[in-house]
């Protein structure tokens, strides 16, 4: 196992809305059942916002990490949060964040890497940590309103999503297990797609709509080719896994836990069976939250560590895949 410079953990918290849609509420609005769904996706319900914007529900979870890391908001350094469902083009929900927080001063950016976002959050955290002297302290946030991306006429993904939110407060720690593999594949860009604002002003003359080679989309609602991203979901987890075990000197069978993201409970069960490891080295919670993009993977841990699954001193995988299309594994310890 090599040892690196890699973080250290201070703190976690998450953040869930407190309004739920169970699979009964879905067969009221869409042709579904609960049978359909829990077969098919292992959802049973998912937290919906009753009008609280993204920025909010990040900043609560990331009010309780600073608890937890008996630290104020004036000790962090930088703030990352990883979205794909912003309130605002600009400014970025880190600022309105720090702005929540009262952490005025520090840095603060948002970063977009879809459903892999924490992954390449974690990642750029550490990068930060490992060569400035002047960043000591990283919050790192993720927070998701899928539900304002979600078209509830469409049976087939709406019934997938939810919204939440979770944060780590992070410092760099000498000589320990670290490794991060990232990797994208933009030629699978099409297969997941929330449209932003189309190429209009008063001088454009050329009236032709510009071919980028995606999908027609309602207004900026998620249009995915389900059956692409499940076939690429199910075969880039395993290999992220395996990448970053080779890169930190580990076999996944000595994880302690591997994380994944939360898109489809029998993605998670093909992509253990492909990498060779038992479902319960799978930290797994769709049930309670559905589909939370870049959030999933961090609102999972939190409840592993709250019911006793995931102990200091664990070896643990982060291992996300989602838009982009974006794959990622981190393994570090907790
Ligand atoms: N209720 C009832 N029937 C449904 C529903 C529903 N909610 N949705 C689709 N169906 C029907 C289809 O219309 C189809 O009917 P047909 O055979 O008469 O045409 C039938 O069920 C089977 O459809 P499939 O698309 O083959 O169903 P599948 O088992 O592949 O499940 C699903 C669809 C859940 C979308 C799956 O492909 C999936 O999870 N893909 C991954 C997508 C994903 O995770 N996206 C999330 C965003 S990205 C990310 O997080 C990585």
């Amino acid at each position: 196992m090599k040892k690196v410079t890699g973080v250290k953990v201070l703190g976690i918290g998450k953040y869930v809305p407190e309004m739920i849609a169970d699979n009964e509420d879905f067969a009221k609005i869409v042709d579904t059942s609960d049978e359909w769904i829990t077969q098919r996706t292992g959802i049973k319900t998912r937290h919906i916002t009753n009008g609280e914007p993204t920025y909010w529900i990040g900043a609560r979870a990331a009010e309780k990490a600073l608890e937890d890391a008996g630290l104020k908001a004036e000790d962090i350094d930088l703030i990352i949060c990883c979205t794909v469902t912003p309130d605002y083009y600009t400014p970025s929900t880190a600022c309105l964040i720090q702005r929540e927080l009262g952490a005025i001063g520090c840095m603060a950016m948002d970063i977009n890497c879809a459903c892999t976002g924490f992954d390449y959050g974690l990642d750029m955290a550490r990068r930060y940590l490992v060569a400035e002297d002047d960043v000591n302290r990283v919050l790192l946030v993720s927070a998701e309103e899928l539900s304002k991306f979600t078209d509830y006429t469409d049976r087939s993904s709406c019934i997938l999503f939810g919204d939440g939110a979770a944060a780590f407060v992070l410092e760099r720690k000498p000589d320990t297990l670290w490794s991060s593999f990232l990797g994208a594949d933009g030629n699978g860009a099409k297969f997941l797609v929330s449209r932003a604002m189309k190429s209009e002003n008063v001088f454009r003359k050329n009236k032709e709509e510009f071919d980028m080679g995606m999908p027609e989309t309602k207004l900026h609602y998620f249009t995915q080719d389900g059956k692409e991203v499940y076939k690429f979901a199910t075969k880039a987890l395993p290999m992220a896994v395996s990448k970053a075990c080779e890169k930190a000197g580990i076999t996944p069978e000595e994880l302690d836990a591997i994380v994944p993201h939360q898109a489809n409970v029998r993605i998670i069960e093909t992509a253990a069976k492909n990498l060779g490891v038992s479902m319960d080295k799978m930290v797994v919670y769709i049930d309670r939250y559905g589909n939370t993009s870049s959030a999933s993977i961090p609102i999972a841990f939190c409840d592993a560590v709250a019911e006793g699954r995931i102990k200091r001193g664990d070896k643990i995988c982060f291992v996300g895949f989602g838009g982009g299309l974006t794959y990622a594994g981190i393994i570090f310890e907790y």
